[in-house]
Formats: structure tokens, sequence, C-alpha cells
């Protein structure tokens, strides 16, 4: 708790630079427990005696700061001394960079902390250090820090006492929140695996893998050697470095040596990167002085798969770490370009892929608490949660985050409170679309498709957009309208599951459908039909299904949804009869598929199907990254269909469990495993010949399904 200290902030403006925070602390007596809480208009690094007090990158995270700011309480009874220097150093983040510049309404004038140090020692007594006018305040090495734009660290610079901090009454400490979600850290460590010179004459390390981290540098230098490093995710087709898809982010890191041994790695920003581009550094470096440092929010592993396809195999640990990447704190459209934001849309269609592969429970919690907070008087989420980008819109299938997410939690832990504290915000959802819409019991707008940024973003990136458009053809009024169907559907079952009388809902969820039925007779792309099928709005399902499975199998086997589309799309085939199609789908390795990419040597899941194309050119400047994960949500349908791993709604958070595998001979075998509080689930089949043999492990009672045949069962492993 911080309850008696002040923010503070610098004497003087010393612009870019990065202050330090300083107060010497003497104990005296035997310390039973020292407990620090930190808080900051930014990120900071606290550190006593030379030591870091705790290992959150990053800190105190990002939220939105306008009701919501995080301060984190350390341990430190192990640190302290009879004599300590306590220093907090700040840069400014999320909090006062360029990714939050827009937002006003955020206090982003003073760089400010605030920390209180409560010692109690072993006689009873306690004694607590606040932050004051008694801190002394000096520069750091930090000559620059932005999360876009990179770091700038001058090892060889005296750093300048500014005199004593003041007391900085102008921003809030109602807004202070404990931490909430989990905490980012460092992870991964990954040595280069080569450095070479590039057509253009350019030297570049490779670390293999696609990440969003920084590079530690580790070297024996001159004093005033300087080593300044661009990132990128991709080579151009003539091996030369590229990274104009970063747009306006700098992404470069600049490091001036001090004489002898050093090692330095960025303090308050990070990269999504896989190459490095050293344009300035010392003749004499080699691969050892460099290591790459994944960051992310420390999640626990849940889920495996192994497949029989390698391919599939490397696409599922894309995903995994296009999820890692993208789950820095909030979940993230991409880790390197200009943007990085809180995007709804992305999330919602990646969560439930994200719940199986990790434990994002305490993750998804907090974010949900942001959109909770961004969420306006009439029920309307914004499409970025923080909206730092003032976003006044509210599209459909990005504001559903707010009833699918919770939704998911729910399914796939059990705990009724993630349903009860996001209820109100739901139906607030729920009643925004009613309200909004043309017509009733349907959410339909004017038609505004001629203007590029309207009221939806429709079926984003499919390939049947129209040429120079990000939309597929899908009309907005049909997806917006079967969104409001489901999410009205989500909240329904929802109140049901903490005992809210729902038949008022129950009339308007039959009176969306039957209206959509009458309204929406035909289809004519591949969305509608998976949204008709996976949302429950055909009345022939067998009709719809044979449509898409002739649209794609027309198509050569091929898909031309978007962000909308395709998460349902293998779903939509496989459970209305076409799982082959499904497979074919997934197994697909021309021009547009998931393994396209791994065949085009991604580490991470592409944005764009075509984000790199066959004759190795790009797909545009403006929107291309190699690292967004929302195509990778066909990764939840390996756990669910092919492996057959699925929650029970009345019993959720597998306390009891479906597993009803779909084999394909094409893939060969699967192997599917999935950690739950109950215990391992685990799902098994391979081919011998013609036939598939099962093997099937539950923790808990289950209903197994093979072939249609139902087999209730309790703990244990069978074999079909
Ligand atoms: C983001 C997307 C996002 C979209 C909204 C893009 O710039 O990167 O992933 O959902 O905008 O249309």
């Amino acid at each position: 708790m911080i309850t008696n200290s002040n923010w503070i902030s610098s004497p003087v403006d010393i612009g870019e630079v990065c202050p330090i925070f300083s107060k010497d602390i003497k104990v005296s007596k035997q310390i039973k427990k020292a407990e620090l809480t930190i808080s900051a208009t930014g990120v900071y690094e606290a550190i006593i005696n030379d030591k870091r007090a705790g290992n959150f990158i990053l800190a105190p995270g990002l939220t939105s700061y306008k009701t919501r700011l995080q301060y984190q309480t350390y341990d430190v009874t192990d640190m302290l001394e009879d004599e300590n220097v306590l220093s907090i150093c700040l840069g400014k983040g999320w909090y006062r960079g360029r990714i939050s510049a827009n937002d006003k309404e955020i206090n982003r004038t003073d760089g400010a902390v605030i920390a209180e140090l409560v010692i109690t020692y072993t006689d009873g007594s306690t004694e607590s250090v606040i932050t004051d006018n008694s801190w002394s305040v000096s520069t750091s090495r930090i000559l620059f820090s932005d999360i876009y734009d990179g770091e700038t660290y001058d090892a060889s610079a005296e750093t300048k006492e500014l005199g004593n901090a003041v007391i900085n009454n102008s921003i809030s400490k109602l807004t202070l929140i404990p931490q909430e979600g989990e905490i980012v850290k460092e992870q991964e460590k990954i040595k280069p695996v080569s450095m070479f010179i590039t057509p253009k004459g350019e030297r570049v390390i490779d670390f293999g893998q696609n990440i969003a981290g920084y590079v530690s540098i580790d070297l024996t230098a001159n004093k005033g050697d300087k080593i300044v490093i661009s990132h990128a995710e991709v080579l151009d087709s003539d091996g030369n470095f590229y990274n104009e898809n970063y747009r306006s982010a700098k992404s470069r890191l600049e490091y001036i040596c001090r004489g002898g041994r050093q090692v330095y790695k960025p303090h308050f920003t990070y990269f999504g990167f896989r190459y490095i581009r050293l344009d300035e550094c010392p003749e004499n470096v080699s691969l050892d002085n460099f290591t790459a440092i994944a960051i992310y929010s420390d999640m626990k592993r849940t889920g495996y798969i192994e497949t029989g396809s390698k391919k599939v195999n490397k696409l599922f640990e894309n995903t995994l770490w296009s999820q890692k990447d993208n789950f820095i704190d909030i979940p993230t459209d991409c880790p390197q370009r200009d943007e990085r934001m809180g995007w709804l849309g992305d999330a919602q269609v990646f969560a439930k892929t994200a719940i199986y592969n990790y434990n994002t429970k305490k993750f998804f919690s907090k974010w949900l608490g942001d959109l909770r907070a961004e969420q306006r008087e009439n029920g309307s989420v914004p499409d970025t949660v923080p909206n730092f980008w003032l976003l006044s819109r509210s599209s459909t299938a990005w504001g559903d985050a707010m009833t699918v997410i919770p939704w998911q939690l729910y399914l796939m832990y059990g705990d009724k409170k993630d349903l009860e504290v996001n209820f109100d915000a739901m139906k607030r959802w729920v009643d925004f679309m009613t309200n909004d819409s043309l017509d009733k019991y349907l959410w339909t707008c004017a038609d505004d498709s001629d203007k590029m940024w309207r009221k939806h973003y429709g079926d984003w990136l499919a390939l049947d957009a129209p040429s120079g458009s990000y939309r597929g053809i899908t009309p907005d009024n049909f997806i917006a309208s079967a969104f409001y169907a489901y999410s009205t559907d989500i909240l329904i079952k929802a109140g049901k599951v903490i005992g809210k009388g729902m038949s008022e809902y129950e009339e308007l969820h039959r009176n969306i459908v039957s209206t959509f039925k009458k309204t929406f007779t035909e289809y004519s792309t591949q969305t509608e039909c998976v949204l008709a099928l996976y949302f429950n709005l055909t009345d022939d399902k067998a009709k719809t299904a044979k449509q898409l499975n002739d649209m794609i199998v027309s198509n050569g086997n091929k898909l031309k949804t978007g962000f909308v589309g395709t998460p349902y799309l293998l779903y939509a085939l496989s459970e209305n009869g076409y799982a082959q199609t499904a497979y074919s789908l997934l197994l697909q390795e021309g021009y547009p598929s998931w393994l396209y990419e791994v065949n085009h040597g991604a580490t991470t899941v592409w944005e764009h199907w075509d984000g790199i194309r066959d004759d190795g050119t790009f797909w545009s400047t403006d929107m291309n990254s190699y690292n967004h994960y929302a195509y990778g949500s066909v990764v939840d349908w390996l756990y669910s269909a092919a492996g057959g791993i699925k929650p029970v709604e009345q019993n959720s958070g597998f306390k009891e469990a479906v597993i009803a595998p779909v084999p394909d001979k094409r893939l060969g075998s699967i192997n599917v495993s999935l950690d739950t509080a109950y215990g391992t689930i685990k799902s098994a089949w391979h081919y011998e010949g013609d036939k598939v043999c099962y093997e099937i492990t539950t923790p808990v009672k289950a209903t197994i399904i093979i072939n249609g045949e139902e087999h209730l069962v309790v703990s244990g492993t069978y074999y079909f």
C-alpha cells in the first residue's frame, strides 16, 4: 500500500535524460521484514545498494493510466544493510512515450515516482521511508528511451546532481492499484546463429527466432567506442536488412562505451526482431558479444501439441512465439512497428488459443479490468485498450472481446468470478449494440463501405477484399448482426451460470436469430458461411456447410477469410461433416495458407497471408507485421478438434471433459496434452495402415467420442 508517500519529480527539466531519485537509508536495528512499494508515471527500475529490487521488466506495467496505475511491492528484507542507498531510475515508458502521445487525458507532463519502504524490526516497531523532497535527484546515463524508438546509453557519461526532488501534487494517487497482472520478465536467452555481410555491405546478426525483447551486449571496448543497432524481422529477397515495416518506430539502440569490459542491455524499451544490423560497432566484435533476451508476461505453459507433420509442429511453435512476443503485459497486435496496441479484435480471435497454450487467467483478468475501465457511458468499448489513440469507434468482432474473453476464461478455468466481475460490462456491450442499430434485432448502420476508416473493420485483411482495401467483401451489417447474436448468446449463458434471470435476453436472442435468418437468406462469401454455421444462424446447416465446402474445394482447397472468418473456418467445416476439407486447409502449403508461411521461413505468425510473396517481394510497408498472432487462432482447433480436448459448459474448468478427436491420415498422428487444475488430459492418435489407434488419458470424468460413439469414463487411460 502507498499511504503517506508523495509523487516526486525532478527539480529541473532534463529533457530526454532519465532521472534517478535517491535516498540514503540507515538501519540501526534488526530487521524482521522490509517491503518496498513503487509506482511511476513511466517505467522504473529500483536499485538498493547496486542490486535490482525484483525482476519486473518495464514496471509498473501497462494499464489504462487515466484510472488505473499499478504499484508493485517487493520483499527487500535481505537486501538491506546498515547503510543503504535506494535509487529509482525513471523512463518514459508507455505512460509518457510516443505511444500514448495522443492521449491528452493522461497527465504526461512530469515524470514522477512514488515509493514507500516499510521496515518492521524484530522488536515489533516499524519505520517508513516515503518519497518526499528529502530525496535527491541526478541524471542517469540513459540519455533517451522510448518504447517505439529505442534507447541511447552513454556508459562514459558523468552523472550530474540536480538537487532535491520536488513534490508533485498534479498527479493523482487515487488511480493507484496493486499489481494485478503477471509480471513481465526476461525469459529465453538466445545466442545468435550467424553474422554476415549483406549484399549492401551491412553487418547483420541473425538470432534465428523472431522475438520481443532486446539484445544484451558484453564486450571489452575503448572509452567512446560506439555501438549502434537497428532491428528487423526479415531480410528482403536480395538478403538485405529490411525494416520498413516498422513504419515510424525507430527501434534503434545506441550505446557509448566506457573503457574496459562492460555489459549492457536496454532498460526501458523493447523491440520485435530476429535480425540486428550493426550500424556502428568496434571492428573486432563476434557472435559471443551478443545475446537476445525475450521478455514477456510470466505465464505458465499448459498446452502441448506434437503431430506427425513437422510443418504443423512448426506452425504451433510459431504461434507460441507470437503469443509470447505479444503478451507483454497486455495482448498486443504486434511487437515491432509504431503500434503495439491492445487491439480487441486480435485478442478476441486469439484468446481461446492463448488460454490453451498458457495459463492466462491473471493476464487477461487484468486487461479486462482496463477494458471495463475504458467502456463508455453508452456501453461501447474502444477498439484498443488502453485507448491511447482515443479511437471513438467501436467495431463488431473487436468489441466482442468484452463477452468472448470472460466466457473463455470461465470455460477453461471454471471460476465464476470471471463472469461476476465482467457481467455488467458484458450486458452493457450487448445493450449498446441493441441501441446503436438502425434495424431492430440486428446491428446495422448506414452503408459507409466507401470509407476507408468506417465504423467496423469488417473481415479485416480477408483475401476477397477489393484491390486497395484491407477489408474483405463480407458486408459489415452481416458480421455485426452475427456477432450481436453470438455475444447475446454468451451473455445469456454467463448470466445463467451466476444465477441471473436471463429471460429478457433469451427472447432478444430468439428475435435476433429469426431476424437474421429472414434478412440474410443467401451467402456469398466463405466468411458468411462460416459465421452462419458457427454461430448457429442458418436453418439448413447441411446446405450451408456444403456451400462452404464447395467454395473452398473449387478454390483449390484455399481460404479467402480474414480476421473474422478464419478463427472458426476449420470448425465450421469439421463440425458439419467436412473434416477432410478442414485438414486440406490446415495442410495446404500453397499461398494462402498457414504452412505457406512456414515454408517461407516464418518463426512467428504473420499478419498477412502474403507477408512475403512467392517471388520474395513484400506486401505493402504500412501494414506488414511478421509477428501478429491473430491467424495463430488455428491452434485452438488442433487442441479441441484434431485432439478433441474440450471443456464442458456445465462443469467448466475441466472438472469434466469431452474428448472427441478428429483424425486424418494425412496428418499421421497427434499428441495433445493440457494441464488443468484437475490434472493433465492427453489425447493421442496415430495411424497404423488405415486403422486409427487412440490413447486417451483423463484425470476426471469424461465423455470420449470416437467415430460418433460415446464412452462415459472415469479417470484413467483408454485405448481405442
Ligand atoms: C492492427 C490490427 C488491428 C487493426 C484494426 C491494425 O493496424 O495491427 O491487427 O486489429 O489495425 O483494424
